[in-house]
C-alpha cells in the first residue's frame, strides 16, 4: 500500500477499509449480554466455552481455536506454530504479512519470508513450486510453511480446488499451509461455500480467522486445524502479549458472527456492494477496473490529475502511487446510496 487514506470525512462515503466501519449492532448487543457479573478471567469462562463450540461447529470437532486482539499477531502466532528460525515462509509478494506488519513475522519469529510475484495477489502452484529448493541443503534456510490470503490483498478468491492444490505441494514437500483469514468471510460469501470448505476441507493447517474486518469491535481468532500446530500455542500466545484477560468480550464476538451466518450476511452485503461500485466505475470514462471484483474490493486506476478531486467524494487508498491505482473498500454497513453518491461524483470529476 502506499499513500494514505484520502477523503476521511465522516460525512463522506468511506471505501477506505472494512476496519473504518463501525460495530455490527448484533455484536454490540452480545457484548452487552456478557456484560454482567463476574467469570473466569483468561478464557476460563462459560462465555469462551460458548465460542470455542461454535468454531467447532463451523469447522470441525478437531479445530483448535485462541482469541486475540488482531490480525498481525494472529498471523505471527499462526505462523510461529509452523517454523523455527532457521526455516522460511513462501508466500505472495502481495502478502499483508510481507508489506504491511512491519516486519512483525520477521522481528518476532526471526524467520525470513520468501515471495513469489503475483499481480493478482494469489500465489501459484508453479511459483510455489519455484520456492522449494535448497531442502536439506545445511546453507539454505529451508521451506517449511505456505502463507495465502484469502481474499487476497487484491480482493481476488481463491477457490476451493486452488488452495487444494496449493496444499497437495505444500504437504507434498512436508510444509504446513497457512491461510490469512481476515476476510475469509467474503471469499466464502463470494464462492456460496461454508468456513470450512475453504480451509479445513481444502487441507489448511492453520487459519487466522478474521473478526473485526467482519463487524466485530476488535477480535481475531487463530484456529489449528493439526493438534500438533495447538501445542503450546497458550505460552506463545501469552508470551506475545495477546491473552486477553477480560476473554469473554472476544469470545462472545466470534459467537455472534458465527450464529445465524451473520459473518455471510456481513460479506454477502459488502461483496454486493462492491460490485456495484465496481461496475459504476468501470462505465466511467477514464476508470479501468486492475483487478476482478470477487470480494468486497475495488481496484481501479484512474488520471492522476484526478485523485484530490476523487477523494472530495469519499474515502479510499492510493494503493499504487506509480499507476494511481486506489483501493476502495465495502463493509457490512456500505449502502446502495453511499456507492451511488460515490458514483454520481466521479462521474461528474472524470466528466
Ligand atoms: C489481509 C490482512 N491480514 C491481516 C491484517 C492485519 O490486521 P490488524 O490490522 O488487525 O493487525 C489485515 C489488516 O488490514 C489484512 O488486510
Amino acid at each position: 500500500m502506499s499513500g494514505g487514506g484520502a477523503g476521511a470525512d465522516a460525512r463522506l462515503p468511506a471505501f477506505g477499509s472494512d476496519n473504518w466501519a463501525p460495530v455490527h449492532p448484533a455484536i454490540l448487543d452480545a457484548l452487552v449480554r456478557a456484560n454482567a457479573g463476574h467469570v473466569h478471567a483468561y478464557g476460563a469462562d462459560p462465555f469462551t466455552d460458548e465460542a470455542v463450540a461454535r468454531v467447532r461447529a463451523t469447522f470441525g470437532a478437531t479445530a483448535e481455536p485462541f482469541f486475540v486482539f488482531n490480525g498481525t499477531a494472529a498471523n505471527v502466532l499462526a505462523l510461529g506454530s509452523c517454523v523455527r528460525s532457521w526455516e522460511t515462509v513462501i508466500c505472495a509478494e502481495t502478502a499483508h504479512i510481507v508489506g504491511d506488519e512491519c516486519g512483525a513475522v520477521e522481528r518476532l519469529l526471526g524467520v525470513r519470508l520468501t515471495t513469489v510475484p503475483s499481480r493478482d495477489g494469489k500465489l501459484s502452484v508453479d511459483g510455489l513450486r519455484s520456492r522449494i529448493e535448497g531442502v536439506g541443503v545445511e546453507h539454505r534456510v529451508q521451506p517449511r510453511c505456505v502463507s495465502i490470503t484469502q481474499s487476497t490483498e487484491y480482493g481476488t478468491v481463491y477457490t476451493p480446488a486452488e488452495i487444494g492444490a496449493l496444499a497437495d505441494v505444500a504437504h507434498g514437500a512436508g510444509l504446513r499451509l497457512h491461510m490469512d483469514g481476515a476476510r475469509l468471510a467474503n471469499a466464502a460469501a463470494a464462492l456460496g461455500v461454508s468456513l470450512a470448505a475453504l480451509t479445513v476441507d481444502c487441507g489448511v493447517d492453520v487459519l487466522s480467522l478474521g473478526g473485526t474486518k467482519n463487524g466485530a469491535l476488535g477480535a481475531e481468532a487463530v484456529v489449528c486445524f493439526d493438534p500438533a500446530l495447538a501445542r503450546d500455542f497458550v505460552f506463545r500466545r501469552k508470551q506475545t502479549g495477546q491473552l486477553a484477560s477480560k476473554m469473554r468480550y472476544a469470545a462472545v464476538q466470534f459467537t455472534a458472527l458465527l450464529s445465524d451466518e451473520l459473518w455471510r450476511r456481513n460479506a454477502a452485503h459488502a461483496n454486493a456492494m462492491a460490485r456495484r461500485l465496481s461496475a459504476g466505475l468501470a462505465a466511467i470514462p477514464g476508470v479501468t477496473l486492475t483487478q476482478p471484483t470477487e470480494a468486497n474490493a475495488v481496484f481501479v486506476t484512474v488520471p492522476r490529475a484526478s485523485v484530490d478531486a476523487l477523494a472530495g467524494g469519499g474515502a479510499f487508498y492510493v494503493w499504487d502511487e506509480r499507476r494511481t491505482e486506489l483501493r476502495l473498500v465495502c463493509s457490512f454497513d456500505t449502502s446502495p446510496a453511499d456507492v451511488d453518491r460515490f458514483l454520481s461524483h466521479a462521474a461528474r470529476v472524470l466528466a
